[in-house]
């Protein structure tokens, strides 16, 4: 007898493949502003470095970007109603607050600054700002009035006091067609912050140390509208702030006038002159270790006239300089409040190894890092190639960007102090 026609079999069910669950996660709250675009920048980042993304967008977010654009970069689903029955089932609100390492808020509108700063929960994403036993890390943006009212600088204070990070905002032109403080950080220096939070305590050998870095040039006044200056641009100055910052130190960067922004956890003041930053730095001490990055004008002009210079008769005027302080020789002699490390820079067109070794021990510091500025496009640029010099020997380091160059000073500094 024929055999009845059998089912065809089952194909065996494909193994499941193991989706790695990233170990580190953060809950990424978006905020209602233009800068929101740049959370996608963010996401593809963190999702890219194998960090988690639980995108939570608020309801002005959403105006911004697409809750599909989020979850598509974060592949993860986006939260966005506090009432939400599925939600709700799914993971209530107090869970999400905590289901992440850190809580990031990108871009922190003047709005949610002040909800988070007075404890207000009426939606979801200050909900769970006041729900979080997590870190926080915000990255405001807004514009410059609103960044400036008295009201957005005391929340911002009771943010800080609270424990909360704040990054950014730099200074800049903005959307709404005005320029000066309240553009949000640029993505690659929110993520610099995430990952230098989420790494904690353990890369963080500076934790404790206090080091001032002088940065950029300076500028010595002739008259109220004229100076002497000089091209340096503070990126390596900045870079090597912000590196010292990420190993846990505390960072002063007094810094001349350059157009950068400050570096995530880093104290900046900024100064004009060679005389100013001298005074800011020995107000500063004690320090651990100072760095001296900035291109110091070596004169200033003797007299800073209180008016504008004007063409007269007389042709033009004969300028009188004298020398400004040595910041870096003065922090080097500055008898027991001397930092324990010592470290200068030397931009050199020559005999680079000779005429540091030269300026180490004229300047009394205890390292000096040598540039040959000779190479095209070191000044200015994003590259460097230094040589180190100490009393113990010579170190010539490979070309590489300043960024690199920054974190392995760090690192050699933070060894040095050990
Ligand atoms: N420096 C300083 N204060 C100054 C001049 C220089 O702190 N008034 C510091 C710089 O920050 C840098 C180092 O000294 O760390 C070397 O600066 P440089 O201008 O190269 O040295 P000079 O002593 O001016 O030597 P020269 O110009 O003859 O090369």
């Amino acid at each position: 007898m024929a055999k009845a026609p059998q089912p065809p079999t089952p194909k065996p069910a494909p193994t499941p493949v193991a989706v790695p669950t990233p170990d580190r996660r953060v809950l990424l709250i978006v905020g209602g502003g233009v800068a929101a675009y740049k959370a996608l920048e963010l996401t593809r980042l963190l999702r890219k470095a194998g960090v988690g993304v639980r995108p939570l967008l608020t309801k002005a977010g959403a105006q911004f970007v697409t809750p599909l654009s989020l979850s598509s970069l974060a592949e993860d689903k986006v939260y966005t109603d506090l009432f939400s029955l599925t939600d709700e089932a799914e993971m209530g609100h107090i869970q999400l607050s905590r289901s992440a390492d850190l809580v990031v808020v990108v871009p922190a509108t003047a709005d949610l600054m002040a909800k988070a700063a007075h404890g207000l929960a009426n939606d979801l994403a200050s909900t769970t700002l006041l729900a979080t036993d997590k870190p926080v890390l915000m990255a405001p943006a807004m514009n410059v009035r609103m960044w400036l009212h008295p009201a957005t600088q005391r929340n911002v204070a009771t943010l800080k006091a609270d424990g909360v990070h704040i990054v950014g905002p730099d200074d800049g032109a903005m959307a709404c067609g005005e320029f000066g403080p309240g553009r949000m950080a640029e993505p690659a220096a929110i993520f610099d912050a995430i990952m230098g939070l989420l790494a904690g305590e353990a890369s963080r050998p500076l934790a404790g140390k206090h080091v001032i870095v002088t940065a950029g040039p300076t500028a010595e006044p002739l008259d109220p509208v004229r100076v002497l200056t000089n091209r340096s641009s503070g990126k390596q100055g900045f870079a090597i702030a912000g590196a010292l910052a990420r190993l846990g130190a505390r960072v002063t960067l007094v810094a001349g006038p350059v157009n950068l922004p400050t570096p995530f956890g880093v104290d900046r003041v900024d100064v004009e002159t060679a005389v100013e930053m001298l005074t800011i730095c020995q107000g500063a001490l004690p320090a651990d270790a100072a760095v001296c990055v900035a291109a110091v004008a070596d004169w200033r002009p003797d007299e800073a006239f209180g008016v504008k210079l004007k063409k007269g008769r007389e042709g033009p005027p004969t300028l009188r300089l004298v020398e400004n302080p040595d910041i870096l020789a003065t922090l080097s002699a500055s008898g027991p409040r001397r930092p324990t490390l010592v470290v200068g820079f030397a931009a050199e067109t020559n005999d680079v190894i000779a005429n540091a070794r030269a300026k180490l021990a004229r300047k009394g510091c205890d390292l000096i890092v040598a540039n040959d500025v000779s190479e095209a496009g070191v000044m200015g640029g994003d590259d460097n190639t230094v040589v180190i010099v100490s009393k113990r020997g010579v170190d010539k380091w490979e070309r590489a960007p300043k960024a690199e160059v920054a974190a392995r000073l760090a690192r050699g500094i933070a060894e040095s102090l050990q």
